[in-house]
Formats: structure tokens, sequence, C-alpha cells
């Protein structure tokens, strides 16, 4: 099938591109609301894009509805300017979909979702407790393509609990972390514990040399 864009709904490429860019890290983004609460929702339209220096780039789409309004999180970070990214792992992926439920104004999804708010080093949104990692980031640009927002993060701290780093890199654990990819909508999710397919990247010295992985 072809799917061309101008002459089809946004819900179609909405379906088909979340179900082709798949699977998808999941952050659990937390702001800060207006009154000091703390805000937490799940946003899949999610990675890094740049390292030197590191920036983390989030896809907030409008609301549903004919009015298009902001989701809380774009309207926090665009105010506040700051937002932590709490990474989803096996253990607070149904916390994480609890988050996700549209609660009306004033009922905190983190107490709802059984999660806890923890003091984060160098912004003052904080990360979540139950996370096992967290990226602490500064609003560092805004992009507007249509009614949602591309929302791009300097990170100035990473926090990651001790048993997830093997210090000899430093690299994350990242088969005993057990993160959790969102797939095409629907509910659909891939774990990733027992998962790993290990694939050596050659260089072109072994490659010249008949080495083969
Ligand atoms: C796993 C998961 C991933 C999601 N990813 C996105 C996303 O990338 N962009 C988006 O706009 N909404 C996404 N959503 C929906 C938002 O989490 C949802 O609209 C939320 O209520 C927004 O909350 P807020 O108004 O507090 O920002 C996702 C939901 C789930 C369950």
């Amino acid at each position: 099938m072809l799917f061309d864009v101008k002459s089809s709904t946004q819900r179609d490429i909405y379906n088909i591109v979340i179900g082709l860019v798949a699977p998808r890290p999941i952050a659990l983004v937390s702001t800060l609301d207006p009154d000091g609460s703390v805000n937490a929702a799940p946003f899949s339209s999610y990675n890094y894009l740049s390292l030197d220096p590191p920036i983390l780039g989030l896809g907030i789409q409008a609301r549903n509805g004919a009015t298009g309004e902001l989701k809380d999180t774009a309207r926090n970070i665009e105010r506040a300017g700051e937002f932590v990214v709490n990474v989803v792992t096996e253990d607070i992926f149904r916390a994480m979909n609890v988050c996700a439920v549209d609660f009306p104004p004033g009922v905190s999804e983190l107490e709802m979702a059984g999660l806890h708010a923890e003091p984060s080093s160098s912004v003052a949104v904080p990360r979540i407790r139950e996370a096992h990692a967290a990226l602490e980031c500064r609003l560092f640009q805004t992009l507007q393509p249509g009614r949602g927002r591309i929302i791009l993060g300097s990170v100035l701290a990473i926090h990651v609990e001790d048993r997830y780093v093997d210090p000899k890199g430093p690299y994350i654990l990242a088969e005993e972390l057990h993160a959790m990819g969102r797939m095409n909508g629907l509910g659909n999710y891939v774990r990733t514990r027992g998962a790993f397919e290990h694939l050596p990247r050659l260089s072109h010295a072994q490659w010249a040399a008949g080495e083969r992985v």
C-alpha cells in the first residue's frame, strides 16, 4: 500500500508512522505544574538527537479534538524551561500507563500511579524515585511544526542507580535494566528481558581480512 500524506487523514498517518518507527523508548516525563505540583506523562516520540552537547527530543502532539490545545507537559516545559526524562523499565511499566490517564485537574498522576517525587540534582523539577535512571534537562529549543511541539532539551545531569552501571566503561548494564519499548499503539509494547542479540561491529581492516560475524 502507498500512503500519500496529502490525501491521508492525520489518524492514518499516526497509525502507520508509530507502527513503523518502532520499537521506541518510552520517556516518563516529569514537569512542574503552575501550582508547583509534579506532572508526569509518557512520551514515545522520544530519542537522543545529539551528544556533543547531549540533547534529547520529545514530540508532543496537540490534544485530540477541535481545540487542539497543548498537553500539560508541553505547556509546563515552555513555562518553566525544565523537565526530567524518567526511563521506563518493566517494574514501572504499569505505573507509566496510569500516568497517561486523562485525569481531571487537581489529581496527581504520581499519587494515582503509586510513584514518588525525588529531588533532582540540577533542575527544580523532581525525578521519579522508582525510576532506575533519569535525565535532567533544560529547554534548549521548541519547534512548532503544526499544532504540537517538538521539544529539544539539553541534558544537564544523568542519574543511574549504581547497580545498572559497569564502571569499567562506563556502560549501562542494558540486559539488566529491562527497558520497555512501544510498538504500534493499540497497547502493544516489547520487553527487552532475555531478548538481546550480540552483533559486534567490524572495522574495515577486519572486513578486508575476511572477518565476518
Ligand atoms: C506509552 C505511551 C507513549 C505516548 N507517547 C506520546 C507521544 O510521544 N506524544 C504525545 O503527544 N503523546 C503521547 N502519549 C500520550 C500522552 O502520554 C497523554 O496524552 C498524556 O495524558 C499527556 O499528559 P499531559 O497533559 O500531562 O502532558 C503517549 C501515551 C503512552 C501510554
